[in-house]
Order: structure tokens, then C-alpha cells, then sequence
């Protein structure tokens, strides 16, 4: 058993030193390496066909690049086989893939092509000098990547049983205008912890708590992921379901998925907002948004309407645990068995 106890009713919070120890700081960043990381939507390599993933880099320490030839998508390396060079740091269109230190070239599917210079080199090129492939999953055109294969099906399974009516791939459009790159002054647990609970909406939250309906809001758990659903107060949007969705007659106004570690994506009438959370230091955490539309005429409105608002007061209470967390009086709370199973299945798994 971990640190946390299983059993809410009896468990205390993660101890504050997993907010401010920087050594346990280095040791959990083990976990972004073993999961599945977000990449990008496909029609986001409609245009340029080969684009660098930095913010799989900025998670994982890997340099990544998505390739796509024709229908077929790859994640390759980003780093040359010769002397290591980055191989781009800006998507762009193009039929090969070439370093821009040496000249190098690749192919599309990561197969070295050619290199000047290298006549009478003995046992080149071999496999060696081909790009590395990494694992690849893919639902509805979005990809994800990985550095430790898991089965893809097995880990998205809560996510893709639940959401199988959402639009098909076709209807998903990237919209650069919702891009955004946040830096909070607090530990990424922090940040996850504030996420994995609706409690604070009606304290932190006056517009979004306007919206929903705080009686039924409802948190579910899986094996590495938590889903919590937001329903629409009476008047305000949500989903209109099919009647094959195990939610039909509900009146969602949004789906919060969480995925261990740092992973978020928030499913509203609009589309969908993807979180990605990159730990910096036991005290710096960096969120990027990704938004990808599927209605544009219901942006704006309901739970899902003005995320930056919401951001904000977020950030202000996470910053401000954080330095709660650096007071000698402090070391662990206790959970609210209604409202805090999230972020107790979240501590559960950290502290195992
Ligand atoms: S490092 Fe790429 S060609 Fe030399
Ligand atoms: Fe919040």
C-alpha cells in the first residue's frame, strides 16, 4: 500500500513534500516518460506534413515529429542519426526530411535516404541510420505517442467507449486562435489535484458555477484516468446526445477527462480544449491549450465559454496552495468523500 490510504474515508492528502521536495520532484517525472503523450490532430498536418510535437519534448525530454505521407502518420525521432542535430523545430511541407547541419535526408516513413560526404565509410548506412519510430495511437485523427509501448486501445478505452458519437475526424478543425502557454508558479500536482474536483467551483468560479449545476456534478474513476461531467444548470447549453450514448437525457455541458499524469481533455458543445501539463521545477509548472473545434457557432457560451477566465481563477488558487504548501504548520489535509475522488485516486497512484 502507498502513503495514501485506499480507503477515503480513512486516507490523509499527499504530504506537502511532494510539492516541494525537488528530489521526489525528479523522481515522478518518470511517469510522463511511461505514458501516452497528445501530439496533434491530423488536420493540423494538412498543410505541412512533417511538424515538430515540443511540447512532447517539453514533457518527456524527447524531440518528436509527426510525419504524415499521404494517409499514413508517423512519430519519429526529431533527432539526426549523424551528430544529433535537431532536425526542425517548425512544421513544414516536404517530400523528405533533411538535417540542416550536414544534409542528411530521411524519408517520410524515417528511412535514412542519403548523405554527402560519407563515400567509402564501411558498413553504412545501416538501420542504425534511420530515424527512430515511436509507438502511435490514433482516434479520430487525433495522435498520441509514446516512448514505452502500452496498448493504445486498452489505455483510451474509457475515453473511446463513452465518446463514440463526437463528430468524425472530417468536422474537427484546429483553431490557432485558442492556443494558449500558461506559467503557474506552483508544483504540477498542484495543479492536477485542482483539476481532479468541481468542490471549489461555487468559491472560485462565480461564472462558471452559474452555468452548472453543482448538486450533480459527477466524478468518475478509471485504471489511469478520471472523467468528471459538468451538468447544465436549466437554460444553459449542453449536448445534445444520441440516444446509443450511456448519457442520453443527461444535460451535459461538458466532459473533463484527466489522463495520469498530465493530460486534460475537455470535451464541450464547441469542441474540444486539450491540456498539456509540463512540470518545469518542484515549483514551476507550464499548461498548454490546444483547442479544436468541432460547432463554431456554440464558442463562447456555457461551461465551456470563457476558458481564460477560468484559467485565471484556477491559477490563483493553485499558486496559492503551493505556497501553503511551504508552511511548517502544514503537512496533509483530509479528503471530501462526495466531492475529492479524484484527486485521491490521483494521489493513490502517485504515492503507490
Ligand atoms: S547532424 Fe545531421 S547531418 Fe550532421
Ligand atoms: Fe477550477
Amino acid at each position: 500500500m502507498g502513503e495514501v490510504d485506499a480507503d477515503i474515508r480513512r486516507a490523509s492528502t499527499l504530504p506537502s513534500r511532494y510539492y516541494t521536495d525537488p528530489e521526489l520532484f525528479t523522481g515522478l517525472l518518470k511517469h510522463f516518460k511511461q505514458q501516452w503523450c497528445f501530439a496533434a490532430h491530423r488536420c493540423e498536418a494538412q498543410e505541412n506534413n512533417v511538424m515538430p510535437l515540443p511540447h512532447i519534448e517539453a514533457q518527456t525530454g524527447e524531440p518528436m515529429l509527426l510525419s504524415v505521407q499521404d494517409e499514413e502518420a508517423r512519430i519519429l525521432s526529431g533527432v539526426c542519426t549523424h551528430r544529433g542535430m535537431i532536425l526542425t523545430d517548425r512544421p513544414c511541407k516536404t517530400n523528405v526530411i533533411q538535417c540542416p547541419y550536414h544534409g542528411r535526408t530521411f524519408g517520410l516513413d524515417g528511412c535514412f535516404r542519403a548523405m554527402p560526404g560519407f563515400e567509402g565509410v564501411e558498413d553504412f548506412p545501416t538501420d542504425k541510420d534511420d530515424l527512430a519510430t515511436f509507438d502511435s495511437g490514433e482516434w479520430n485523427g487525433f495522435f498520441f505517442a509514446s516512448l514505452e509501448a502500452k496498448d493504445f486501445a486498452t489505455w483510451f478505452a474509457p475515453f473511446i467507449k463513452r465518446m463514440s458519437w463526437w463528430p468524425g475526424s472530417s468536422s474537427i478543425t484546429y483553431d490557432r486562435s485558442r492556443h494558449r502557454d500558461h506559467s503557474i508558479e506552483a508544483n504540477w500536482i498542484a495543479y492536477v489535484d485542482n483539476y481532479l474536483e468541481g468542490f471549489h467551483i461555487p468559491f472560485v468560479h462565480g461564472d462558471l458555477h452559474a452555468t452548472l449545476d453543482h448538486d450533480d456534478y459527477q466524478t468518475e474513476l478509471f485504471d489511469g484516468s478520471v472523467l468528471q461531467i459538468g451538468i447544465a444548470r436549466e437554460g444553459e447549453p449542453c449536448f445534445d446526445l444520441p440516444q446509443d450514448s450511456v448519457d442520453y437525457g443527461k444535460r451535459i455541458a461538458a466532459y473533463y477527462w484527466w489522463f495520469f499524469p498530465g493530460l486534460m481533455l475537455n470535451v464541450y458543445p464547441w469542441g474540444m480544449s486539450v491540456n498539456i501539463i509540463i512540470p518545469e521545477s518542484v515549483n514551476r509548472t507550464r499548461v498548454i491549450y490546444h483547442g479544436y473545434v468541432t460547432d463554431q457557432n456554440k464558442i463562447g457560451i456555457g461551461a465551456g465559454g470563457d476558458l481564460d477566465k477560468v484559467e485565471l481563477e484556477d491559477q490563483t488558487v493553485v499558486s496559492g496552495v503551493q505556497r501553503g504548501m511551504n508552511s511548517a504548520t502544514y503537512d496533509r489535509g483530509r479528503y471530501s468523500p462526495q466531492h475529492e475522488t479524484g484527486v485521491h485516486h490521483f494521489h493513490c497512484m502517485l504515492s503507490k
